[in-house]
């Protein structure tokens, strides 16, 4: 009978995919979170003396490049609806709560000759109630609302926009510092850079290619370095907190075993990954990447590196400006040299920058183009990370699975999510990787940039369709609840 018991127990582990699942229990100390962004779920987008920012602008200008012409005008309404996001919080047990200011809200043109004292109130409340509830806040203060007057200067690929910035930072630690002990300088400068810089397919919305990537690299790690020397110089002492960046990334996992491949991956985590954390790691940009840019340029007739280069007084004051390391990802890829590079040598072409390109495997699971289940490509990347940087604490600051239908019995969202942390659980136990937190990104339902509200992360579901923005709990929510709880995977 015993016997019948296990064997039933087994087959039915195996079906359920919980087998491999880690059994170990999380260590000690080990921070559970969630995160939201104040564009993603705010709303009140004009009131009460908020400046326009650039994505109210890309939204509004260019309605046809968001899915369903959806704005973030009202999205989750979280400007009045925060105290109800933070019992959802504190029901779920979580040691802490990402969640971004709004530089716009806080100053209204971007500068500081302008303080919105609405702005620091709101923030303020936030962060007081989140005290009461025994929350840490963990605070981006750059999650994509530049105020649209930087902007309109040249945003991120004018240098000054550092200094505003370092300006912002420093009304933010003023004010907050109190209450606030662990600073994002920046969030994903890779997907603004890229996506919005680079190819054209977020808010400013700009296709410069590789040009307009390394100019806003340039920017946002200068921002980031400056920000942090504000902090380092004139307030750790008195606050006691700590800073560093967020850096996305999904794992590159060559193609084949080939030298070629292996030697194309390591290109791509340099292109991807290194531009930002290099310089602020290790001190200046990849070599690779500065080699091969220098190459190229030269091939296609310029007297310099697109690249900008640092001063050594650059690198010296850039190097070292991180006390852990905030990590988002969210796949893989398999990466493979582009044939085309080497032959088209001689022919001007930005896209040949990078010189590799990614596909995934059709097996993983996947519901929709940017997420896929890969939790091995995770490990391998938190182990990387931990390698090529020095050994610095990691904390996950964002992953999660998207999915189009929004369900409340988000058994997908579950796998995903428990396959990823008991892939973080092998990194720390097996690998030795120092990694202290994880973020599930997202606590609600949320405006996903130009997907709108098509593509759903939340582990709390949102009715966009009602006035008052109903929150209803997934699935996902309770198990994650439990997981946080038990510090254990397995039930
Ligand atoms: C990246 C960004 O930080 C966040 O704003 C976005 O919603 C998620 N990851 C999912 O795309």
């Amino acid at each position: 009978m015993k016997l019948v018991i296990f064997l039933t127990l087994f087959a039915l582990s195996q079906v359920l995919g919980e087998s491999d699942l880690n059994n170990r229990t999380f260590p000690d100390g080990f921070k559970f979170g969630a995160a939201t962004a104040s564009y993603q779920i705010e709303g009140a987008w004009n009131l009460d003396g908020k400046g326009v920012q650039l994505w109210d602008w890309y939204t509004h200008t260019y309605p046809d490049r968001i899915d369903e012409q959806d704005t973030g005008d009202v999205a989750c309404d979280s400007y009045h609806k925060w105290r109800e996001d933070i019992e959802l919080l504190k029901a779920l047990g979580v040691n802490h709560y990402r969640l971004s200011i709004s530089w716009s809200r806080l100053l209204p043109n971007g500068t500081v000759n302008n303080i919105n004292p609405k702005g620091i109130e709101y923030y303020k409340n936030i962060f007081k109630t989140l005290r009461e509830n025994n929350i840490e806040p963990l605070v981006t203060l750059y999650h994509w609302d530049l105020p649209i007057t930087l902007h309109e200067i040249g945003g991120w690929t004018n240098p000054l926009i550092a200094e505003y910035f370092a300006e912002y930072a420093r009304v933010c630690f003023r004010e907050f510092g109190e209450y606030v002990k662990t600073w994002i300088t920046i969030n994903e400068p890779q997907s603004t850079c890229w996506g919005g810089y680079a190819a054209g397919a977020k808010a400013p919305g700009y296709s410069l290619d590789w040009e307009g990537l390394y100019l806003c690299a340039y920017v946002h790690v200068l921002a980031h370095a400056k920000a942090y020397h504000v902090y380092d110089e004139e307030f750790r002492s008195s606050q006691n907190g700590r800073i560093s960046i967020v850096i996305d990334s999904p794992w590159a996992e060559p193609a084949s075993n080939s030298s070629v491949d292996i030697a194309a991956a390591q290109q791509e985590r340099e292109f991807v990954l290194g531009i930002y954390a290099n310089p602020i790691f290790r001190g200046n940009w990849p070599q690779i990447v500065i080699d091969n840019i220098a190459t190229r340029s030269k091939l296609e007739g310029f007297a310099r590196s697109r690249l900008p280069q640092f001063t050594q007084e650059e690198i010296d004051f850039i190097n070292g400006t991180a006390d852990f390391f905030g990590l988002n990802t969210y796949g893989t890829g398999l990466i493979t040299l582009q044939n085309k590079v080497d032959e088209d040598i001689g022919t001007p072409s930005y896209s040949l920058d990078k010189g590799t390109s990614s596909t995934v495997d059709p097996s993983w699971p996947s519901d929709v183009p940017w997420v896929h289940q890969v939790p091995w490509g995770f490990r391998k990347l938190l182990k990387y990370v931990y390698e090529q940087y020095g050994h610095p604490e990691i904390i996950v600051t964002e992953n999660g699975w998207a999915d189009k239908s929004g369900t409340l019995n988000d058994v997908d969202r579950i796998s995903y999510v428990s396959q990823y942390l008991s892939a973080l659980l092998d990194a720390y136990y097996e690998d030795g990787v120092n990694v202290a937190g994880y973020t599930v990104w997202s606590l609600l339902d949320n405006f996903e940039w130009t997907n709108g509200y098509t593509q759903k992360l939340g582990i709390v579901q949102v009715d966009f369709n009602s006035d008052n923005r109903t929150r209803t709990p997934k699935d996902s929510y309770h198990w994650y609840q439990k997981v946080i709880q038990t510090k254990c995977l397995v039930e």
